[in-house]
């Protein structure tokens, strides 16, 4: 049996010879030195100074040492580790400073860049204006309606009053809708809606009086595109029917919708007309809001807006006629009631001096987006 151990060989532990350690530092140091990266630095740490790098594993084999080798080999193992874990520490400061510069530049926002590439619309000027319109009403208790653009003859026509022979029923003036096959399209009985006017029918038909309602919607008729025509535009229609409304009734009524739209001094009257589904009909009109009147005979004030006549043509009204009443179920002997319509791209266009009707259906955003959201 030999003799205890008690001298330090150095021999006898490969790993911990002194250029042994010398090297794992080495190699640890050159390692961090290349690392390109903070991965790369990841990489290295783990095989150079993780639980099962060269070193740590040196550092384990102190313990099968003699005594008396142990501490000065315990020194070797520490002062190396802690070059190692020193120079780690110094790569990564390195690294981390590098990449938080390469960041900054990378990361910069260039605040000169376009912030809206896609530029936000904004709602179309007329169907921002119907609203309003909408709101006086709906204000008032009144209902906001709805019918199809796609509309039978019947409440487009017959439920009006228009006699067969009346001239608004040409095929000049409205969209017939083909029929099946074999049915010509002026024997269909299908007419794009030529007025929000069959609403009225409509409204009356689903409901009992009394009846408040407004409906602003889209309207065909044969007209070319040009300045002041457009095929397809937007009325808004009102009806009302209760016991006992008169024409004061109308009148106040249409007042109170020229006020809130034009301001406080704004006044309206009626002229005589004729529409079928009223009787008594009137055309109605407010005074002129910009020159209020004082255009009229007075060359060195001429007015644009109402082109000098004082007055602004609004739309037609009248008493709901009582064959109209009759044909929807209402009993004319109980019920009466008024109605009005009138076009809203007339409106767009003296109340926001807009000169061309074809600006506000070619949909350029240079049109729509100064009206803003509030007109
Ligand atoms: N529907 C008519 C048109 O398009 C306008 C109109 C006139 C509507 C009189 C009404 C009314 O409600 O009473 O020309």
């Amino acid at each position: 049996m030999s003799a205890p151990n008690k001298s330090y060989d150095p021999v006898e532990v490969e790993a911990l010879k002194p250029e042994e350690i010398e090297r794992m530092r080495d190699e640890a140091l050159a390692a961090f030195a290349s690392a390109g990266d903070l991965d790369a630095l990841a990489h290295a740490k783990t095989a150079h100074a993780g639980g099962t790098s060269p070193l740590a594993l040196a550092n384990r084999e102190i313990g099968a040492l003699p005594p008396q080798a142990k501490a000065e080999a315990g020194k070797r193992v520490g002062q190396a580790r802690g070059a190692v874990n020193k120079a780690y520490a110094e790569r990564l400061a390195q690294l981390e400073a590098e990449r938080d510069e390469r960041v900054l530049v990378e990361e910069a926002v260039d605040v000169t860049l376009p912030y809206d590439r896609v530029p936000a619309g904004a709602r179309h000027p007329l169907t921002t204006l119907m609203d309003r319109v909408a709101d006086i009403f709906v204000a008032m208790g009144y209902e906001v309606a709805e019918g199809p653009e796609v509309e039978a003859e019947w409440f487009n026509f017959d439920a009006l009053n228009f006699t067969p022979d009346h001239p608004a029923r040409q095929m000049q003036d409205t969209f017939f809708v083909q029929g099946p096959k074999g049915v010509e399209a002026d024997e269909s009985g299908v007419v794009l809606r030529t007025h929000t006017s069959p609403v009225q029918a409509r409204s009356l038909l689903d409901r009992e009086p009394p009846v408040y309602i407004v409906c602003p919607g889209r309207v065909y008729r044969t007209d070319e595109l040009d300045a002041t025509h457009t095929p397809v535009f937007h009325q808004v229609e009102l009806l009302a029917v209760d016991k006992g409304l008169t024409m004061a009734d109308l009148r106040g009524t249409i007042d109170h919708m020229v006020k809130e739209l034009f301001g406080d001094e704004t006044t309206t009257r009626l002229r005589p007309h004729f529409f079928p589904f009223t009787e008594p009909s009137a055309e109605m009109d407010m005074q002129c809001y910009v020159c209020r009147g004082e255009s009229v005979g007075n060359p060195d004030r001429p007015c644009r807006t109402c082109s000098s006549e004082g007055w602004i043509e609004l739309g037609g009204c009248g008493m709901v006629n009582p064959k109209v009443l009759t044909a929807c179920g209402v009993d004319p002997e109980v019920y009466s009631g008024f109605a009005f319509g009138f076009g809203i791209e007339r409106m767009l266009m003296f109340r926001h001096n807009v000169e061309d009707m074809r600006d506000m259906v070619e949909g350029d955003v240079r049109f729509t987006r100064p009206f803003g959201m509030e007109i």
